[in-house]
C-alpha cells in the first residue's frame, strides 16, 4: 500500500538520497527544508516542500494535516565546529526540532520515528569497535544536542511510539555538498583537491574513521522501518572499517591527479580521534550490513564530483 512518510531535510545530502528511495519503493514524501545548507535542486520533484524550520511551531501546525505513516527527521546542521561558534542555533536546529517533531508524531498518531543522530555521541570511546552499549561522552555541542535528542526518542517510545536513533558514521558519495567546506571530511578533501590541487588537513593525518557510502547508508535508514523490537532502540550505521585521515587524502590523490600538495595544520574543537563502530546490532535488528568498500565508494564519488564540480 502506498505510503506517506515525512522526510525532514530532502534538500540535503542524504535527505534527497532517501526521498529517492522511497519515491523509487512506490510512496510518497513530504518534506521540510530552511536551505541553509541543502539546495532546492536537491529534491526530487515528486516531494511536497514546505519551505522553513523544523523547529518552527508555524511549520509543525502546517504539518497536522498529514497522516504520516513515519517521520525521518534528518533535517539538521552536521558540523562540530558551528556548534561551537553558535551552540544555541544547534541547540534549535537538531534538538528542539526534534522534540517539536516527537510531539507533533503523538499528536497525529504517527507510531514511527527515526532520527539522524551519529557516532559522535560516543566521543573518543575506550574500546573499539564501539558497540552500542558503549559510554557517550560527547565532546561537542554538536554531539550533546544529538545524545539529548537520543533521550527525547527514549522517552517518547514509552507512549506507545516505535523511536530509531540511527547514529550515522561518516557519509560520503556522490550527492554530497562540494561547496560546503565546513561538513563532511571526504567531500571537503576532494573539492579542495579538484579546485587548488592542495588538501589542507585540519589535525593529525593518524586520526581515524569509519566512512559508509550513501547507497548503503540509505539501505540502512530505509531498512530501520522494519527492524526488530518496539520502544527506542539507538543503533550504528557503520562500516566496522577503520581508514587514516592519510588513508583519504593517498586515495583522493591516486585517483584525482596524484600530485597534490598536503598540508597539515591544527584541529578543529572536539574533534574525536579516532572512531569506527561495531555492526553487529545492526545485522541483528535491521539485517542490514555495508557493502560498498572504501576504494570502490571512492572512485564512484570521485567520477561525479568531477562532472559537478561547478554546480
Ligand atoms: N553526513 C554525515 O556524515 C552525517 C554523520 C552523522 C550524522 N549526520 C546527520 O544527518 C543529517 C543529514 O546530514 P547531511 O549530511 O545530509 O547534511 P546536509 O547539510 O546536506 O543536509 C541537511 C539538510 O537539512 C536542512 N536543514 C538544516 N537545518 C534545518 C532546520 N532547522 N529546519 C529545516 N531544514 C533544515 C538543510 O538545508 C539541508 O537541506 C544531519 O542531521 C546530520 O547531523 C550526518
Amino acid at each position: 500500500m502506498k505510503q506517506t512518510y515525512l522526510v525532514t531535510g530532502a534538500a540535503g545530502f542524504i535527505g534527497s538520497a532517501l526521498s529517492k528511495k522511497i519515491l523509487e519503493m512506490g510512496h510518497s514524501v513530504v518534506t521540510v527544508d530552511n536551505l541553509s545548507t541543502g539546495n532546492k535542486s536537491n529534491i526530487p520533484k515528486e516531494v511536497e516542500l514546505i519551505e522553513g524550520d523544523c523547529q518552527s511551531d508555524l511549520i509543525i501546525n502546517k504539518l497536522k494535516r498529514y497522516k504520516f505513516d513515519a517521520i525521518f527527521h534528518i533535517a539538521g546542521q552536521s558540523s562540530g565546529e558551528i556548534s561551537f561558534q553558535d551552540p544555541i542555533y544547534d541547540l534549535q536546529t537538531n534538538t528542539q526540532s526534534t522534540l517539536l517533531l516527537l510531539k507533533l508524531c503523538e499528536e497525529i498518531s504517527c507510531s514511527d520515528f527515526i532520527y539522524a543522530s551519529s557516532m559522535s555521541v560516543y566521543g573518543d570511546p575506550d574500546k573499539l569497535p564501539v558497540s552500542e552499549h558503549a559510554d557517550c561522552n560527547p565532546k561537542s555541542f554538536y554531539a550533546v544536542g544529538k545524545l539529548a535528542s537520543e533521550n527525547y526518542l527514549k522517552i517518547y517510545s514509552n507512549k506507545h511510539l516505535k523511536t530509531t536513533a540511527l547514529r550515522f558514521f561518516n557519509a560520503y558519495g556522490p550527492g554530497q555538498n562540494l561547496s560546503n567546506m565546513k561538513q563532511g571530511m571526504v567531500s571537503i578533501f576532494l573539492s579542495m583537491a579538484l579546485k587548488s590541487n592542495k588538501i589542507n588537513v585540519r589535525g593529525d593525518p593518524n586520526r581515524f574513521r569509519d566512512f559508509i557510502y550513501i547507497d548503503d547508508l540509505i539501505n540502512g535508514i530505509w531498512s530501520s522501518l522494519n527492524r526488530k523490537g518496539s520502544n527506542f532502540e539507538a543503533i550504528n550505521l557503520s562500516s566496522g572499517k577503520k581508514t587514516t585521515v592519510k588513508e583519504v587524502v593517498d586515495c583522493i590523490n591516486n585517483n584525482v591527479f596524484g600530485d597534490i600538495d598536503i598540508n597539515y595544520s591544527l584541529g578543529t574543537p572536539g574533534d574525536q580521534f579516532g572512531i569506527y563502530g561495531s555492526t553487529e546490532y545492526a545485522l541483528e535488528l535491521l539485517g542490514w550490513k555495508t557493502e560498498v568498500n572504501f576504494i570502490d565508494g571512492m572512485k564512484k564519488m570521485v567520477r561525479w564530483a568531477k562532472e559537478h564540480l561547478d554546480e
